[in-house]
């Protein structure tokens, strides 16, 4: 059967969908959770509701399955401004601020969550977190020409590194064929401070500190589903 985790999430996902209103173009993260919010749309648009609704994929993960269900999708390029993006996240601090990538997909999310007027993020509450770190390490995409001195970099912050893996001993790369440098920094005490400095960084692709990108967050866990806004 479900497993509670997996219960809380497809829970979550289901409240989020909620906000989703006729007509709009939907940004579709990526990872178990929005896995669920694309089955729900698909549910949905099988009762004859929201079907002209689009979404954007951000991943190829995404993109299949979502065309696999019959959702429509379409572009940035055609639609370089989003109504809504649903996405979920890996950590969430109280104030809003998340860690994003444990499934690799950062840079496309944070270009499309810029690219969108609200950003709901859909977690199940064990992703909630004091500080950011405490949990996860933050993804680094990295070119990867250079990657061994991004490593360094990196570790000059303290933070512990692992080059993600793929297949068969290959390193992981991305959907645009980069690596990933998993870094733990154990609990973040300025994030913005970090972020700051990882992006005036060359060779550094983008990280997985979403800060001041969410706007609203629907959170399931045993306690019952929470919609917060502003
Ligand atoms: C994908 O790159 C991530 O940012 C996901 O949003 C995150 O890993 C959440 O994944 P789950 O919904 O599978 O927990």
């Amino acid at each position: 059967g479900e497993s509670d985790v997996a219960r809380f999430k497809r829970l979550a996902a289901e409240r989020a969908v909620e906000s989703i209103q006729p007509g709009m173009v939907v940004g579709l993260g990526s990872g178990s959770t929005s896995a669920f919010v694309v089955r729900r749309l698909a549910a949905l648009r099988a009762e004859g509701k929201l079907l002209d609704v689009v979404g954007v994929p951000t991943s190829v993960g995404t993109e299949e399955l979502a065309r696999s269900l019959g959702v429509p999708l379409t572009t940035l390029e055609e639609q370089p401004v989003l109504d809504l993006t649903l996405d979920g996240a890996d950590e969430v601090d109280p104030q809003l601020r998340l860690i994003k990538g444990g499934g690799g997909a950062l840079l496309r999310e944070k270009i499309v969550a810029q690219a969108s007027r609200r950003v709901l993020i859909v977690v199940d509450a064990g992703k909630l977190s004091p500080r950011l770190g405490t949990h996860w390490p933050v993804p680094v995409e990295v070119l990867p020409f250079g990657w061994r001195s991004q490593a360094l970099f990196l570790e000059g912050f303290g933070a512990r590194i692992t080059r993600r893996e793929g297949r068969e001993g290959a390193p992981y790369r991305t959907d645009q064929g980069n690596f990933i440098l998993d870094c733990a920094f154990g609990p973040i005490e300025h994030p913005e401070e970090l972020a700051a400095r990882l992006e005036a960084r060359a060779g550094i692709v983008e990280h997985g500190l979403f800060i001041g990108l969410t706007s609203e967050l629907v959170v399931a866990g045993p306690g019952g589903v929470e919609h917060r806004r502003p």
